[in-house]
């Protein structure tokens, strides 16, 4: 299996359109050491002809523009991208569908709560039903990614909920809390036939036992990445949200990531969904030092493994 990081960051990206924040001042002048990374996506591909998206970013156009593996190849009009499958319906991950609306033939794969808040919201209607088959992703259960027109991708994916929220524009100004459903899903990707297990959890707000059980031993873990600590936006004076309340667990501390995956013979642990504010994005801040110590990369975009 490949699996390709078209995209590294949070919602907003970095640099992000109206941060004047030091970082991303560095970022939009093409600092080396902090490099600019879109918003997050994986493609993935069990035999590097036909893709699976995981989640469709903002940035999907250019992102595209700049993975050949993407580009169409065939007839006038192609796409080598079989499938999108989603891990909730934040517009991070659901916004990219509205440039993937030229009639061309993908599934959609969503639990039935995304594919609900799609279907409520009439915008997503320009993925015309005959060309986009919107397919709902069980629960905890193994599910064979499938282009349109019954193309095998020789990948299984397996949805299980991760302690999240709704997203944000579903929140109708209230605090939603944290809660394990369909909204908010972690994937594993495995070739059929194959060891190899690929995990991608973009946002969580918590470990939980069960999903330590579920992530020991695999083969890569891309993981929530959002913050450093959980009070960093309102500590840069950035936002009046932590972590927690947006649904994400941190990297540092008795209760982040980096603890929490310690001890979980994972082969390749990977920070994705990197938000502007964490200053893992910094090459030589004392923050990436740690993270890398700890045997964590922390994802670029154009990141490729081979599993
Ligand atoms: C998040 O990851 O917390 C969301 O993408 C926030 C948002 O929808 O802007
Ligand atoms: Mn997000």
């Amino acid at each position: 299996m490949r699996a390709v990081v078209l995209g590294s960051a949070a919602g907003g990206g970095f640099p992000q359109w109206n941060s004047n924040a030091a970082a991303c001042r560095r970022a939009r002048r093409r600092d080396p050491a902090a490099a600019a990374r879109s918003q997050a996506s994986l493609a993935v591909s069990a035999d590097a002809h036909a893709w699976f998206l995981l989640n469709a970013s903002p940035d999907l156009r250019t992102q595209i523009a700049s993975s050949e593996f993407l580009w169409p190849s065939e007839g006038l009009r192609s796409s080598p991208i079989a499938g999108v499958v989603l891990t909730g319906a934040d517009v991070d991950a659901v916004a990219g569908l509205l440039s993937m609306r030229e009639r061309q033939p993908f599934a959609l794969y969503a639990t039935a709560e995304v594919q609900a808040a799609l279907a409520g919201n009439p915008i997503f209607d320009v993925l015309s039903p005959d060309c986009v088959e919107r397919r709902i992703l069980p629960l905890d259960r193994p599910a064979p990614l499938t282009g349109v027109g019954g193309y095998d991708s020789g990948l299984d994916v397996l949805a299980f909920p991760v302690p999240g929220k709704v997203p944000l524009w579903c929140e109708g100004g209230r605090d939603p809390g944290v809660h394990e459903t369909g909204h908010s899903v972690g994937l594993a990707l495995a070739e059929r036939g194959r060891g190899a297990h690929v995990f991608f959890v973009p946002g969580c707000a918590a470990m939980t036992p069960g999903l330590a059980r579920r992530l020991r031993g695999a083969s890569a873990v891309f993981f929530d990445g959002t913050l450093w600590r959980d009070d960093e936006m309102i500590r840069l004076g950035v936002g009046d949200k932590t972590g927690r309340r947006m649904g994400h667990m941190s990297m540092s501390g008795d209760d982040g990531a980096i603890a929490a995956l310690r001890d979980l013979a994972i082969g390749r642990k990977i920070f994705v969904h990197i938000n502007n504010s964490n200053p893992v994005l910094l090459e030589g801040s004392p923050e990436r030092a740690a993270a890398e110590a700890e045997g964590w990369t922390v994802a670029h975009d154009g990141l490729a493994l081979t599993l």
